[in-house]
């Protein structure tokens, strides 16, 4: 099939997150089905880096959204490793800033001009696409576009769309006044009319009422945006049309993130060979400036620091764990000041114990999957959760609260039966991530001998799962040839 997929970030070209991820591996795992994908996305400041070289295709495109006249032009270079191309709109005025995503007042404009981009582009090289997948609250108008601005173009006749959606936290909701600049000013009654009589315009709900089919990234996930409690005011719609709404849990690019081929990693280690673990624990500790205390479990922390992730819960817990054990943690990451200030006190009150780099490398997230222990992941909400997925296949078992994706991939350890691959919470309280860390201290035990065994046990339950993109692609080719039956 071809496939237009359109993101506003991909790795390794821009990320910020989880997404970057995703629309990264899912084009690479289509492709390799033999499907033609086509992935467009901003030429951000962050793109155009020193040796990476694009072919231009487009020059001085002009577009004309309500008052703004817009000129962009698209250039290509292939996903690393692949054939796929990527086509990067490029508009200095809109994209050619510090951040991915800005406060600024043109922020709907950045993202409506990229779902025009991508389709003008198909008309001018000629791709039918059979599917335009959509990501998250910026490319959600391409949907509403194809059924209007585009609909008389004989290209899009079979375009069947796809929305999925990897957080709902995130809607684009903005004041109905901008309405003109995403072009779609003609096709206002298309709108929801009661937000729109309220002043207020919705990206996210635009792509939920008007694509084909809307996936969420986990079968729980998307049970739970069907609700009040979790829907974050768009579970009404989504319950509506919920025949056309599915969860397909991501997969993990599993050549990226393998510990037996990382290039990341000093030593490289399998599910039967762990002592390549151990040593990249050394090694972690060392490059963190903390000793090597023989037996005591390093946790680990990759993560946005952001209130979807759930760290209001290690004020009160970390403290108390870090004076009572001589557990140690190593944390990666940047965002809300509040939560930076509890790492960097954590590691003012706990020199031997806790290192914090503020900030985020891509060689440093795969460092602390590998030399951690255990993976800490107290998420109040998680749409599926990918580093949890990286910390089963190093093994280092996650501890995580039950929500999500975490829900639908990590399952409790349980001694006896040798069964399950982490420490789960059900609860979204300090009781509740006390309750998991204790368990996986009590598993972890003095972490020698017989205890040592056992936890090999529950690691091999880890590493052996697969979490890779070739078995979870077929669900989006299911998906894509249900709604666009032409092929
Ligand atoms: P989310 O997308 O909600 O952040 P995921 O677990 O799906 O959560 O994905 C996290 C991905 O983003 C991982 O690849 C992780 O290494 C990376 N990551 C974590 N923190 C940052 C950050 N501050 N900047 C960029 N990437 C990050
Ligand atoms: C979002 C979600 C995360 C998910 C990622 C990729 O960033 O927060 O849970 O894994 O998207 O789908």
């Amino acid at each position: 099939m071809n496939v237009l997929f359109v993101s506003s970030e991909v790795a390794p070209f821009a990320k910020t997150g989880g997404l970057g991820d995703v629309a990264s591996a899912l084009p690479r795992a289509l492709s390799k089905k033999g499907h033609d994908v086509r992935v467009v996305m901003p030429m951000y400041s962050r793109v155009e880096v020193a040796g990476r070289v694009f072919e231009p295709v487009l020059r001085d495109v002009s577009l004309s959204l309500g008052g703004a006249r817009i000129v962009f032009s698209v250039f290509t270079a292939k996903l690393p490793g692949t054939d796929v191309p990527v086509y990067f709109v490029r508009c200095p005025g809109l994209y050619g800033r510090a951040g991915v995503y800005t406060s600024d007042h043109d922020e709907h404009l950045r993202f409506a001009v990229l779902s025009w981009a991508a389709l003008v582009l198909c008309q001018r090289i000629g791709f039918r696409p059979d599917v335009a997948h959509a990501n998250d609250w910026q490319t959600s108008l391409l949907p509403l576009l194809l059924k209007t601005m585009f609909a008389w173009d004989g290209l899009f006749s079979r375009t069947a769309s796809l929305l999925t959606i990897h957080n709902i936290g995130h809607q684009g909701g903005f004041d109905a006044r901008v309405l003109g600049d995403t072009g779609l000013g003609g096709a206002a009654h298309h709108f929801h009319q009661d937000q729109l009589r309220e002043g207020r315009l919705n990206y996210l709900l635009t792509g939920i009422l008007y694509a084909n089919a809307v996936t969420t990234v986990s079968p729980t996930y998307a049970r739970e945006i069907m609700t009040p409690e979790h829907g974050v005011g768009l579970d009404g719609f989504l319950r509506e049309r919920r025949d056309i709404v599915f969860g397909v849990l991501n997969g993990i690019d599993e050549d990226e993130w393998s510990p037996e081929t990382d290039a990341h990693i000093a030593f490289r280690y399998s599910a039967d060979d762990l002592d390549g673990k151990e040593k990249n624990k050394k090694a972690l500790l060392d490059a963190a400036g903390l000793p090597y205390l023989a037996r005591a479990p390093v946790f680990g922390i990759v993560s946005r620091l952001a209130w979807q992730k759930g760290f209001d819960l290690c004020f009160g817990v970390l403290p108390a764990l870090l004076s009572h054990h001589a557990a140690q943690l190593v944390v990666v990451g940047t965002g809300e000041e509040k939560y930076e200030r509890l790492f960097l006190d954590l590691a003012r009150r706990y020199p031997k114990q806790v290192a914090y780099k503020r900030g985020f490398s891509e060689p440093l997230a795969h460092q602390v999957e590998a030399g951690a222990d255990m993976f800490l992941m107290p998420s109040r909400y998680e749409p599926c959760g990918l580093n949890q997925m990286y910390s089963l296949r190093y093994g280092t078992p996650p501890v995580v609260h039950k929500t999500g994706g975490l829900a639908d991939t990590v399952t409790p350890f349980h001694a006896g039966r040798g069964s399950g691959n982490g420490f789960v919470f059900e609860h979204f309280d300090e009781g509740g991530l006390t309750y998991a860390i204790r368990r996986a201290l009590t598993v972890w035990g003095s972490g020698a001998g017989a205890d040592r065994e056992r936890w090999r046990v529950l690691q091999h339950n880890g590493m052996r799962a697969r979490f890779g993109w070739d078995e979870r692609v077929t669900a989006y080719e299911q998906l894509y040839r249900m709604i666009a039956p032409g092929r």
